[in-house]
């Protein structure tokens, strides 16, 4: 049983490697981000609140998260492991996370931080598209990344299950690495 937390910056390759090994393993991968556009391609009410935020590289407000995860969590597919992707992204819901698991009576195998330069992350993002990555809003992701987001490194370090892999590498590089980690 693999219960994964994928940790990096956008365009880091979280979502590219979680869904590789997510099928690897044959658990679910939990995409949070993935959740909220769906949201918005269907406008639903979650995805006419999360939209502006998206759209402005802030994150979104934690109460239209939370339920959202439990609910997630608590489906039958996920009783045998997961991996999150884009969850926890500050330190609260990673608080609300540790709660949760322990009503559900699971742990956290892993934390795993995707490392690759800013640099990197932004000539990989302004190639994709998506309508998040304009200039702008990939710079602002970037700054809410270090500022919410990088403090997690050391709240699963002191829990000790922080792993980092280079993600600045071929991307079959990358999942060798995560799967030898996971099988290691
Ligand atoms: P989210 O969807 O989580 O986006 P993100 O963190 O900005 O991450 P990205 O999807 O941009 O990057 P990634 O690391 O998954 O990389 P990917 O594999 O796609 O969040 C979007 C927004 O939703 C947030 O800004 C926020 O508003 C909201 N949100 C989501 N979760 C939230 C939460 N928990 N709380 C509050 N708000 C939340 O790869 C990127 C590109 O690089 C692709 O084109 C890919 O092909 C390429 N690539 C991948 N790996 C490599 C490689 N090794 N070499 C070269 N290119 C590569």
């Amino acid at each position: 049983m693999t219960r994964l937390i994928f940790l990096g910056l956008p365009g880091s390759g979280k979502g590219t490697q979680a869904a590789i090994l997510a099928g690897l393993l044959n658990i679910p991968h939990i995409s949070t981000g993935d959740i909220l556009r769906n949201a918005i391609a269907q406008v639903t009410p979650l995805g006419q609140k999360a939209q502006s935020y998206m759209d402005r590289g802030e994150l979104v407000p934690d109460e239209l998260i939370l339920d959202l995860i439990r609910d997630r969590l608590n489906q039958p597919d996920a009783q045998n492991g997961w991996i999150l992707d884009g969850f926890p992204r500050n330190v609260s819901q990673a608080a609300f996370l540790e709660q949760l698991l322990q009503e559900l009576n699971q742990a956290c195998d892993r934390a795993i931080n995707l490392e690759v330069p800013d640099e990197v992350v932004v000539v990989r993002l302004l190639a994709r598209k998506r309508p998040d990555d304009t200039e702008q809003t990939i710079r602002r992701r970037l700054e809410v990344y270090h500022e919410e987001t990088a403090p997690l490194i050391d709240f699963y370090r002191e829990r000790s299950v922080l792993s980092s892999i280079n993600g600045d590498r071929p991307p079959e590089e990358v999942t060798e690495s995560l799967h030898h980690l996971v099988n290691g």
